[in-house]
């Protein structure tokens, strides 16, 4: 923690999207989406307190410290202990339950939001344990693969060691991701207490090869690498009867020339990606369309991979 800096008055943050595991990484890759992102908008006070307002267009959302934006929003400006107040506003375009990293992407926005309006005293790279407190409140876990992208931007492999380490990953930006988000919900707590509690000496190998493989791929750009590296022998077979659809989806993706597709996070969406733009968005309208063959809607998102994170998009000094 550094001296504060300038403290603007008002400010605006987005926090994107992410694809947590990408299939051969469980809970040690996330890559960070353009898009959908969820806004904190942050006022200061004059009092010394710190007030939340919940997105209403979801009522279902705790309006106390029990909302993830709320709570890791109070360890930040609990940590660095200002004069004054501030007001924060969250607005949702993440579907909770989604799998696509919308508990991360409030709470990092939160963090930023209030970090950088009592004067930025903490890097990104220091907000990221209370981004994870924030993921522990969520599902129980405090895994950081989806609030490491969401908050550094990129794609991120966690390192092991005591401390919380984050390697971005120099990714290659040629790839396209895909999206698919049917509508029905995987609560991640309850999605974890499916995985197994051990794995033979051949799952760990094949998963270990695959995720180097598929990480060697993701940098150096090759195509080849990451669909053979694109697999997941560890979450993905337990999880994916919960999602109506998925051998059906997953097919309709690699028929239209996906490298590869899995469950984002721990879905309900699934996720593919492609070499263009163009394949992209065929690749999307067949899992759409495998989806509501499962008798599901869904919404789909494409974009490159997000360099950037968490922005601050407005801020200004009264
Ligand atoms: N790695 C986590 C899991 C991501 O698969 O449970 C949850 O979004």
């Amino acid at each position: 923690m550094k001296k504060a800096g300038q403290r603007p008055d008002n400010i605006t943050v987005t926090a994107p999207a992410t694809i947590a595991n990408l299939g051969a990484g469980f809970d040690l890759l996330g890559l960070a989406m353009e898009a959908p992102c969820d806004t904190i908008t942050a006022s200061r006070l004059s009092v010394q307190k710190l007030e939340f307002v919940s997105d209403p267009a979801f009522p279902e959302l705790p309006l106390d410290t029990r909302n993830v934006a709320f709570y890791v929003a109070k360890k930040v400006y609990d940590a660095i202990s200002p004069d004054t107040g501030a007001e924060i506003r969250l607005i949702k375009k993440i579907p909770p339950g989604s799998g696509m990293g919308g508990s991360a992407a409030s709470a990092a926005a939160a963090a930023v939001a209030i970090n950088t309006l009592f004067g930025s005293p903490f890097s990104r790279e220091e907000l990221l344990p209370f981004v994870v407190q924030g993921e522990r409140l969520a599902s129980g876990s405090p895994h950081a693969d989806n609030a490491a992208p969401a908050l550094l931007g990129g794609l991120c492999l966690l390192s092991p060691g005591k401390q919380m380490e984050v390697l971005r990953l120099p990714v290659s930006e040629r790839f396209y991701w895909t999206v698919v988000l049917p509508a029905c919900e995987c609560n991640t707590r309850e999605m974890r207490n499916l995985l197994p509690k051990m794995l033979s000496l051949a799952t760990h190998t094949m998963q270990a090869g695959c995720l180097a493989t598929l990480v060697s791929g993701l940098i150096t750009g090759q195509s080849e690498w990451v669909s053979r590296g694109l697999h997941d022998l560890i979450a993905e077979p337990v999880r994916a009867i919960h999602i109506p659809g998925f051998a059906q989806v997953r097919e309709a993706a690699l028929d239209c020339g996906a490298l590869g597709c899995s469950i984002s996070g721990s879905g309900p969406a699934m996720f593919a990606v492609a070499d263009t733009a163009n394949t992209a968005g065929t690749i999307a309208d067949a899992m759409q369309q495998a989806f509501r063959e499962a008798g599901l809607a869904s919404n789909a998102h494409i974009s490159p991979v997000n360099t950037k994170g968490t922005l601050c998009t407005e801020q200004s000094l009264s």
